[in-house]
Protein backbone atom coordinates (compact mmCIF):
# COMPACT_ATOMS: atom_id res chain seq x y z
CA UNK A 1 0.00 0.00 0.00
CA UNK A 2 1.49 3.39 -1.05
CA UNK A 3 -0.29 6.35 -0.16
CA UNK A 4 2.60 8.73 -0.35
CA UNK A 5 1.85 12.17 -1.52
CA UNK A 6 -2.44 11.46 -1.21
CA UNK A 7 -4.28 14.01 0.34
CA UNK A 8 -6.75 13.40 3.13
CA UNK A 9 -10.24 15.19 2.55
CA UNK A 10 -13.14 12.68 2.92
CA UNK A 11 -13.30 8.57 3.24
CA UNK A 12 -15.08 8.44 -0.02
CA UNK A 13 -11.79 9.29 -1.71
CA UNK A 14 -10.43 5.90 -0.17
CA UNK A 15 -10.73 2.45 -0.60
CA UNK A 16 -11.88 0.25 2.26
CA UNK A 17 -8.42 -1.62 2.16
CA UNK A 18 -6.86 1.80 1.99
CA UNK A 19 -9.16 2.83 5.23
CA UNK A 20 -7.78 -0.17 7.26
CA UNK A 21 -4.31 0.25 6.28
CA UNK A 22 -4.56 3.60 8.05
CA UNK A 23 -6.58 2.28 10.89
CA UNK A 24 -3.45 -1.01 11.07
CA UNK A 25 -0.97 1.81 10.53
CA UNK A 26 -2.56 3.87 13.75
CA UNK A 27 -2.58 0.77 15.73
CA UNK A 28 0.83 0.13 15.03
CA UNK A 29 2.00 3.27 16.14
CA UNK A 30 0.26 3.67 19.00
CA UNK A 31 1.73 0.25 20.35
CA UNK A 32 5.32 1.87 19.82
CA UNK A 33 4.37 4.84 21.38
CA UNK A 34 3.15 2.70 24.22
CA UNK A 35 6.54 0.85 24.56
CA UNK A 36 8.44 4.02 24.38
CA UNK A 37 9.46 2.85 20.68
CA UNK A 38 10.38 6.02 18.78
CA UNK A 39 8.95 6.71 15.20
CA UNK A 40 10.76 10.23 14.31
CA UNK A 41 12.21 9.69 11.18
CA UNK A 42 10.40 12.53 9.82
CA UNK A 43 13.24 14.63 11.22
CA UNK A 44 13.73 17.92 8.68
CA UNK A 45 10.39 18.35 8.15
CA UNK A 46 7.19 20.79 8.61
CA UNK A 47 3.68 21.16 8.77
CA UNK A 48 1.42 23.75 8.54
CA UNK A 49 -1.57 23.62 10.78
CA UNK A 50 -4.36 25.87 10.13
CA UNK A 51 -7.44 26.15 12.28
CA UNK A 52 -10.68 28.77 10.91
CA UNK A 53 -12.48 27.73 13.39
CA UNK A 54 -11.50 26.65 16.89
CA UNK A 55 -10.15 23.26 18.75
CA UNK A 56 -8.94 21.13 21.59
CA UNK A 57 -8.22 17.34 20.18
CA UNK A 58 -7.64 17.82 16.47
CA UNK A 59 -4.93 20.70 17.35
CA UNK A 60 -3.12 18.72 19.69
CA UNK A 61 -3.29 15.09 18.15
CA UNK A 62 -1.74 17.36 14.82
CA UNK A 63 1.03 18.90 17.38
CA UNK A 64 2.09 16.09 19.21
CA UNK A 65 2.09 13.25 16.13
CA UNK A 66 4.19 15.72 14.04
CA UNK A 67 6.78 15.96 17.08
CA UNK A 68 6.32 12.29 17.73
CA UNK A 69 7.42 11.69 13.60
CA UNK A 70 10.15 14.46 14.36
CA UNK A 71 8.09 16.95 12.84
CA UNK A 72 7.92 20.97 13.31
CA UNK A 73 4.75 22.72 13.35
CA UNK A 74 2.80 26.06 12.35
CA UNK A 75 -0.07 26.94 14.06
CA UNK A 76 -2.26 29.58 12.24
CA UNK A 77 -5.28 30.17 14.57
CA UNK A 78 -8.62 31.36 13.38
CA UNK A 79 -7.83 35.40 13.53
CA UNK A 80 -3.90 35.33 12.46
CA UNK A 81 -3.71 35.03 9.12
CA UNK A 82 -3.85 36.56 5.87
CA UNK A 83 -6.01 33.41 4.47
CA UNK A 84 -9.25 34.52 3.20
CA UNK A 85 -8.75 38.12 4.26
CA UNK A 86 -6.19 39.25 1.98
CA UNK A 87 -4.64 35.98 0.43
CA UNK A 88 -6.90 33.95 -1.36
CA UNK A 89 -6.50 29.80 -0.91
CA UNK A 90 -5.29 29.00 -4.10
CA UNK A 91 -2.12 31.46 -3.35
CA UNK A 92 -1.64 30.32 0.49
CA UNK A 93 -1.78 26.85 -0.74
CA UNK A 94 1.38 27.90 -3.14
CA UNK A 95 2.76 29.34 -0.50
CA UNK A 96 2.69 26.95 2.31
CA UNK A 97 3.93 24.20 -0.29
CA UNK A 98 7.16 26.54 -0.39
CA UNK A 99 7.87 25.82 3.31
CA UNK A 100 6.40 22.90 4.57
CA UNK A 101 5.62 19.49 3.61
CA UNK A 102 2.24 18.66 4.51
CA UNK A 103 -0.71 20.92 5.61
CA UNK A 104 -3.54 20.30 7.59
CA UNK A 105 -7.29 22.64 7.31
CA UNK A 106 -9.94 22.93 9.73
CA UNK A 107 -13.00 25.46 8.40
CA UNK A 108 -16.20 26.19 6.41
CA UNK A 109 -17.03 24.53 3.51
CA UNK A 110 -15.33 21.20 2.15
CA UNK A 111 -15.06 23.48 -1.19
CA UNK A 112 -11.92 25.02 0.67
CA UNK A 113 -10.32 22.17 1.45
CA UNK A 114 -10.90 20.72 -1.47
CA UNK A 115 -9.45 23.93 -3.57
CA UNK A 116 -6.31 23.97 -1.21
CA UNK A 117 -5.24 20.61 -2.28
CA UNK A 118 -5.70 20.86 -5.84
CA UNK A 119 -3.12 24.51 -5.71
CA UNK A 120 -0.43 22.49 -3.12
CA UNK A 121 1.80 20.25 -4.26
CA UNK A 122 2.13 18.54 -0.78
CA UNK A 123 -0.72 16.81 0.88
CA UNK A 124 -3.77 17.97 2.14
CA UNK A 125 -4.83 16.62 5.78
CA UNK A 126 -9.00 17.85 6.26
CA UNK A 127 -8.99 18.46 10.29
CA UNK A 128 -13.25 19.06 9.78
CA UNK A 129 -15.02 20.98 7.89
CA UNK A 130 -19.02 21.40 7.76
CA UNK A 131 -19.35 18.38 5.63
CA UNK A 132 -16.65 15.92 6.56
CA UNK A 133 -14.66 15.21 9.80
CA UNK A 134 -12.75 12.03 8.37
CA UNK A 135 -9.66 12.52 10.73
CA UNK A 136 -12.58 11.65 13.30
CA UNK A 137 -13.79 8.31 11.59
CA UNK A 138 -10.26 6.99 11.75
CA UNK A 139 -9.94 7.56 15.49
CA UNK A 140 -13.38 6.11 15.96
CA UNK A 141 -13.10 3.19 13.52
CA UNK A 142 -9.89 1.91 15.57
CA UNK A 143 -11.77 2.97 18.83
CA UNK A 144 -14.72 0.08 17.74
CA UNK A 145 -11.51 -2.23 16.48
CA UNK A 146 -10.48 -2.54 19.75
CA UNK A 147 -13.56 -2.99 21.22
CA UNK A 148 -15.46 -5.47 18.53
CA UNK A 149 -12.21 -6.87 17.38
CA UNK A 150 -13.59 -6.21 13.93
CA UNK A 151 -15.69 -3.54 11.56
CA UNK A 152 -17.40 -5.45 8.52
CA UNK A 153 -20.87 -6.11 10.42
CA UNK A 154 -21.09 -3.63 12.93
CA UNK A 155 -24.26 -1.95 13.93
CA UNK A 156 -23.78 2.22 14.74
CA UNK A 157 -26.60 4.64 15.45
CA UNK A 158 -26.16 8.41 14.89
CA UNK A 159 -28.35 10.29 16.66
CA UNK A 160 -28.91 13.96 16.76
CA UNK A 161 -28.07 16.15 13.77
CA UNK A 162 -27.06 13.67 11.09
CA UNK A 163 -26.85 16.20 8.16
CA UNK A 164 -23.44 17.78 8.94
CA UNK A 165 -20.13 16.88 9.26
CA UNK A 166 -20.08 13.88 11.47
CA UNK A 167 -23.38 12.78 10.42
CA UNK A 168 -22.55 12.53 6.70
CA UNK A 169 -18.94 10.79 7.70
CA UNK A 170 -20.50 8.27 9.45
CA UNK A 171 -22.93 7.47 6.82
CA UNK A 172 -19.75 7.54 4.44
CA UNK A 173 -17.59 5.33 7.17
CA UNK A 174 -20.29 2.68 7.44
CA UNK A 175 -20.78 2.56 3.68
CA UNK A 176 -16.99 1.77 3.25
CA UNK A 177 -16.67 -0.70 5.83
CA UNK A 178 -19.57 -3.26 5.86
CA UNK A 179 -21.03 -1.84 9.00
CA UNK A 180 -24.76 -0.78 9.62
CA UNK A 181 -25.30 2.83 9.82
CA UNK A 182 -28.89 4.24 11.16
CA UNK A 183 -29.49 8.00 11.56
CA UNK A 184 -32.19 8.29 14.19
CA UNK A 185 -33.64 11.58 14.48
CA UNK A 186 -36.10 13.67 12.83
CA UNK A 187 -36.21 13.83 9.21
CA UNK A 188 -35.47 17.40 9.13
CA UNK A 189 -31.52 16.12 10.14
CA UNK A 190 -31.37 12.89 7.40
CA UNK A 191 -28.24 13.08 5.50
CA UNK A 192 -28.91 14.72 2.14
CA UNK A 193 -30.72 12.30 -0.48
CA UNK A 194 -27.75 12.24 -3.19
CA UNK A 195 -24.53 11.41 -0.53
CA UNK A 196 -27.35 8.80 1.26
CA UNK A 197 -27.82 7.30 -2.31
CA UNK A 198 -24.58 7.89 -3.04
CA UNK A 199 -23.42 5.77 0.51
CA UNK A 200 -26.27 2.88 -0.08
CA UNK A 201 -24.53 1.94 -3.35
CA UNK A 202 -21.19 1.79 -1.76
CA UNK A 203 -22.97 -0.49 0.81
CA UNK A 204 -24.29 -2.84 -1.49
CA UNK A 205 -21.30 -3.96 -2.75
CA UNK A 206 -19.49 -4.00 0.98
CA UNK A 207 -22.54 -5.33 2.62
CA UNK A 208 -23.56 -2.56 5.08
CA UNK A 209 -26.69 -0.60 4.89
CA UNK A 210 -28.14 3.03 5.57
CA UNK A 211 -31.56 3.05 7.37
CA UNK A 212 -32.69 6.65 8.11
CA UNK A 213 -35.86 6.73 11.19
CA UNK A 214 -37.09 8.75 13.46
CA UNK A 215 -38.44 5.89 15.73
CA UNK A 216 -35.98 5.48 18.75
CA UNK A 217 -37.09 2.53 19.33
CA UNK A 218 -36.61 1.09 16.23
CA UNK A 219 -33.04 2.58 15.71
CA UNK A 220 -31.63 1.93 18.72
CA UNK A 221 -32.32 -1.40 19.04
CA UNK A 222 -29.41 -4.13 19.20
CA UNK A 223 -26.81 -1.16 18.66
CA UNK A 224 -23.34 -2.10 19.15
CA UNK A 225 -22.30 1.76 18.82
CA UNK A 226 -24.82 4.76 20.28
CA UNK A 227 -23.18 7.91 18.75
CA UNK A 228 -24.04 11.42 18.83
CA UNK A 229 -22.64 15.12 18.41
CA UNK A 230 -23.34 18.56 19.98
CA UNK A 231 -26.91 20.23 17.83
CA UNK A 232 -25.91 23.14 17.28
CA UNK A 233 -21.77 22.85 15.40
CA UNK A 234 -19.05 25.85 15.43
CA UNK A 235 -19.94 28.17 12.98
CA UNK A 236 -23.66 28.06 13.13
CA UNK A 237 -25.97 30.76 14.84
CA UNK A 238 -26.97 31.21 18.23
CA UNK A 239 -30.87 31.72 17.03
CA UNK A 240 -30.69 28.38 16.05
CA UNK A 241 -30.56 26.65 19.76
CA UNK A 242 -33.98 26.86 20.49
CA UNK A 243 -35.62 24.69 17.62
CA UNK A 244 -32.56 22.50 17.47
CA UNK A 245 -33.64 21.71 21.43
CA UNK A 246 -37.39 21.18 20.79
CA UNK A 247 -36.22 19.47 17.24
CA UNK A 248 -33.52 16.85 18.78
CA UNK A 249 -34.24 16.31 22.62
CA UNK A 250 -36.28 13.22 21.41
CA UNK A 251 -33.21 12.02 20.44
CA UNK A 252 -31.19 12.07 23.27
CA UNK A 253 -28.67 9.62 24.14
CA UNK A 254 -29.99 8.24 27.30
CA UNK A 255 -30.02 5.41 30.36
CA UNK A 256 -33.39 4.30 27.97
CA UNK A 257 -31.47 4.38 24.84
CA UNK A 258 -28.65 2.96 25.91
CA UNK A 259 -30.80 -0.18 27.95
CA UNK A 260 -32.46 -0.56 23.92
CA UNK A 261 -28.62 -0.77 22.60
CA UNK A 262 -26.96 -4.08 22.76
CA UNK A 263 -25.86 -4.87 26.49
CA UNK A 264 -22.36 -5.02 25.18
CA UNK A 265 -22.88 -1.65 23.80
CA UNK A 266 -20.65 1.28 23.93
CA UNK A 267 -21.26 5.28 23.46
CA UNK A 268 -19.07 7.61 21.36
CA UNK A 269 -18.88 10.90 20.60
CA UNK A 270 -16.45 13.05 18.97
CA UNK A 271 -16.47 15.89 21.47
CA UNK A 272 -16.78 18.50 22.92
CA UNK A 273 -19.95 17.39 24.79
CA UNK A 274 -22.53 19.34 26.28
CA UNK A 275 -23.50 16.58 29.45
CA UNK A 276 -23.46 19.02 31.96
CA UNK A 277 -23.68 22.50 32.80
CA UNK A 278 -19.84 23.12 33.75
CA UNK A 279 -19.03 24.71 30.57
CA UNK A 280 -20.21 28.70 29.59
CA UNK A 281 -22.32 27.74 26.37
CA UNK A 282 -23.49 24.92 28.67
CA UNK A 283 -24.74 27.41 31.13
CA UNK A 284 -26.29 29.72 28.93
CA UNK A 285 -27.91 27.65 27.08
CA UNK A 286 -29.20 25.56 30.11
CA UNK A 287 -30.23 28.74 32.06
CA UNK A 288 -31.83 29.79 28.73
CA UNK A 289 -33.71 26.87 28.12
CA UNK A 290 -34.17 25.05 31.49
CA UNK A 291 -32.37 21.63 30.47
CA UNK A 292 -29.36 20.42 32.73
CA UNK A 293 -28.34 18.15 29.80
CA UNK A 294 -27.77 17.88 25.76
CA UNK A 295 -27.50 15.37 23.31
CA UNK A 296 -26.26 13.03 26.07
CA UNK A 297 -26.89 12.94 29.54
CA UNK A 298 -24.38 12.57 32.06
CA UNK A 299 -25.02 9.33 33.19
CA UNK A 300 -24.19 7.79 29.83
CA UNK A 301 -21.19 10.05 29.34
CA UNK A 302 -19.86 8.85 32.80
CA UNK A 303 -20.86 5.72 32.36
CA UNK A 304 -18.61 2.27 31.57
CA UNK A 305 -20.22 2.14 28.58
CA UNK A 306 -18.86 5.68 27.65
CA UNK A 307 -15.58 5.18 25.62
CA UNK A 308 -15.42 8.91 24.60
CA UNK A 309 -11.19 9.43 26.29
CA UNK A 310 -9.81 6.34 24.41
CA UNK A 311 -11.31 7.99 21.40
CA UNK A 312 -10.23 11.16 21.80
CA UNK A 313 -6.40 9.31 22.91
CA UNK A 314 -7.17 7.34 19.42
CA UNK A 315 -7.24 11.08 17.62
CA UNK A 316 -3.43 11.60 17.80
CA UNK A 317 -2.13 7.78 16.30
CA UNK A 318 -4.30 7.79 13.81
CA UNK A 319 -3.35 11.14 12.64
CA UNK A 320 0.23 10.23 13.17
CA UNK A 321 -0.77 7.49 10.48
CA UNK A 322 -2.36 9.58 8.27
CA UNK A 323 0.69 11.83 8.10
CA UNK A 324 3.26 8.80 8.26
CA UNK A 325 1.37 6.97 5.50
CA UNK A 326 0.82 10.33 2.75
CA UNK A 327 3.97 12.45 3.69
CA UNK A 328 7.38 11.96 0.98
CA UNK A 329 9.69 9.92 2.90
N1 LIG B 1 -13.49 16.12 17.99
C1 LIG B 1 -12.82 17.23 17.63
O1 LIG B 1 -12.57 17.47 16.45
O2 LIG B 1 -12.48 18.03 18.66
P1 LIG B 1 -11.80 19.47 18.54
O3 LIG B 1 -12.86 20.41 18.00
O4 LIG B 1 -11.40 19.81 19.95
O5 LIG B 1 -10.63 19.39 17.61
N1 LIG C 1 -20.29 18.97 14.54
C1 LIG C 1 -19.26 19.52 15.38
C2 LIG C 1 -18.09 18.59 15.44
C3 LIG C 1 -16.98 19.04 16.37
C4 LIG C 1 -15.82 18.09 16.40
C5 LIG C 1 -18.86 20.88 14.85
O1 LIG C 1 -18.68 21.02 13.64
O2 LIG C 1 -18.74 21.81 15.66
Amino acid sequence: MDLRGRDFLKLLDFTQEEILYLIDLAAELKEKKKKGIPVDTFRGKNVALIFEKTSTRTRCAFEVAAHDLGMGTTYLDPAGSQIGKKESIADTARVLSGMFEGIEYRGFGQDIVEELAKYATVPVWNGLTNEFHPTQMLADLLTIREQFGRLQGIALTYMGDARYNMGNSWMVACAKMGMHFTACTTAKYFPAPELTAQCRAIAEQTGGSITLTEDVQAGTRGADVIYTDVWVSMGEPDEVWAERIRDLHPYQVNRSVMENAREQAIFLHCLPAFHDLKTKIGAEVGERFGITEMEVTDEVFESAQSRVFEEAENRMHTIKAVMAATLAK
